[in-house]
């Protein structure tokens, strides 16, 4: 697929480019694409922002900033999915990235300050996307974040072909947390390993991690939310 992030930072994301499970889905063929908004802003001195009509705090990323900035990424008619970040967004969990990672091509708006001009929100997005009820200064965490969960998902992403099926919250756990893992030593301070886990039955492993994982949805259940 084809992810491409709009952001006044794309140098904040060179850390982010460089982790494992990115480039191994770079080498699959994926994209991972950045601009930056000043680039082609079609104001002077590198202007992306103004001021609120009606007054109030803060700087609002211009609606015709946003506007030049897809014009130019996708001049002949390219129409990815085009993803909003904003704290009032929906909010991202595993099946909105299942969603996204079905997309050949998604297009990720990133601000900063007050947010977009609300003719942004309204004419150049598919959807809106927060990662939690808390306001970010910016839209480069979320990005990130965002990113990483779509292109973890991606075929040759990971380096075990199962590990992100498996994982908590996905189908395969039907939305489930995962089991615990464990590895050497099977004691520490007393402290052993499942004797289950040792025994070599493969089918009793597969029951007891079943089990656990149901355990923990209870309790999840009950407890955090
Ligand atoms: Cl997407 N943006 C910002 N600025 N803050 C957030 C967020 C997004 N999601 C949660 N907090």
């Amino acid at each position: 697929m084809k992810l491409d992030i709009f952001t006044l930072f794309p140098e904040a994301f060179e850390w982010f480019r460089s982790q494992r499970s990115v480039r191994n889905a770079l080498g699959e063929g994926n994209e991972l694409n950045l601009f930056n908004y000043r680039d082609t802003t079609p104001l002077g001195a590198g202007q992306v922002d103004d001021s609120p009509y009606g007054g109030g705090a803060g700087m609002v990323l211009r609606v015709d900033v946003v506007d030049a900035a897809l014009q130019a990424a996708y001049p002949n008619g390219e129409a990815p999915r085009r993803v909003l970040l904003t704290p009032t967004g929906r909010l991202l969990d595993d099946g909105l990235a299942d969603e996204l990672v079905a997309e050949a091509h998604v297009a990720v708006l990133s601000g900063r300050y007050e947010g977009f001009d609300e003719r942004v929100h309204e004419h150049f997005a598919d959807d809106e996307v927060s990662i939690g009820r808390y306001v970010l200064a910016g839209g480069e965490l979320p990005a990130m974040v965002l990113a990483d969960v779509i292109m973890r998902k991606l075929p040759g992403a990971l380096g075990h072909a199962d590990s992100a099926a498996e994982e908590s919250f996905s189908q395969v756990l039907e939305g489930m947390p995962e089991y615990p893992h464990y590895t050497r030593p099977p004691r520490h301070r007393g402290w052993d390993v499942p004797e289950v886990l040792l025994s070599g039955d493969h089918e009793k492993i597969r029951q007891w991690r079943l089990a656990q994982s149901r355990a923990r949805a209870e309790q999840f259940e009950s407890g955090a939310e």
